[in-house]
């Protein structure tokens, strides 16, 4: 499918898929989104629950890698250590990625950014000495962890596109992918996909959104 790289409302680019007029990121800044939904929701509030600095992620489609580098930033910021497992089935090439300008318009490392491009698929790689990451190309559908993260980044096309990852099939492999306490965090606000979050087990809270939305889901394993 033919992807183009379009600028969103903060100046930071996103991907848009015009055969199914869906964007990978909020129009209103993929950044802004990006901070909020996961770094904010996510990874500041399961680090100050849980007070562990090692911390494992799964992104339920890595895309352009923007939620794994604003990760890595934090890492370093925070000092704690992540091992963040990405899953897509359509990788970008580096000829997409060498045209995101995250690290300047986040005055972060190019090197780092390039570096989680470039490593291979299906195999773990350090990228700083807090920051290790893994590739995993396969459909979501075909995800089997089990008890295996602390937080899940639920970063999938929209409910319109791809119903099927807003249903309780999708989030049971989630809930069981996620350790006890672990918590998982999405840009999304649909009933309906609160309820089938809650019906696998889930405890659900609404919080507010990221710029241009009200709200948004973070759902909590008990
Ligand atoms: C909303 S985008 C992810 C955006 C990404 N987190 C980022 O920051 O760039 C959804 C991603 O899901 C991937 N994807 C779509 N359908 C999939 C499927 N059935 N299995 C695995 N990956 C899929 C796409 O390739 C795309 O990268």
């Amino acid at each position: 499918m033919k992807r183009e790289i379009v600028t969103t409302g903060d100046g930071s680019v996103s991907i848009y898929i015009p055969e199914l007029d869906e964007q990978y990121h909020s129009k209103h800044g993929a950044i802004n989104e990006a901070v909020h939904v996961f770094i904010k929701m996510g990874l500041h509030h399961y680090a100050e629950i849980s007070g562990d600095n090692n911390i494992s992620i799964l992104e339920i489609g890595f895309g352009t890698g923007l939620n794994a580098f604003l990760t890595l930033i934090e890492s370093e910021k925070q000092n704690i250590h992540i091992q963040y497992t990405g899953v897509d089935a359509y990788p970008v090439t580096i000829a997409e990625t060498s045209q995101l300008n995250y690290p300047n318009e986040l005055k972060a490392s190019q090197v780092n950014f390039n570096k989680m491009h470039e490593v291979p698929w299906e195999t773990l790689a350090s990228i700083t000495p807090q920051f290790s990451l893994k590739k995993e190309q396969l459909l979501f559908a075909e995800i089997k962890n089990k008890n295996e993260f602390d937080i899940v980044y639920f970063d999938a096309f929209g409910s319109r596109v791809h119903p099927e990852m807003w249903e309780e099939t999708a989030f049971a492999t989630m809930y069981n992918a996620l350790k006890k306490g672990g918590i998982l965090v999405t840009y999304a606000a649909k009933g309906s996909a609160r309820r089938a979050m809650q019906a696998v087990g889930f405890k659900v809270e609404r919080l507010p959104g990221p710029p241009g939305k009200r709200e948004m889901l973070r759902a909590t394993k008990q």
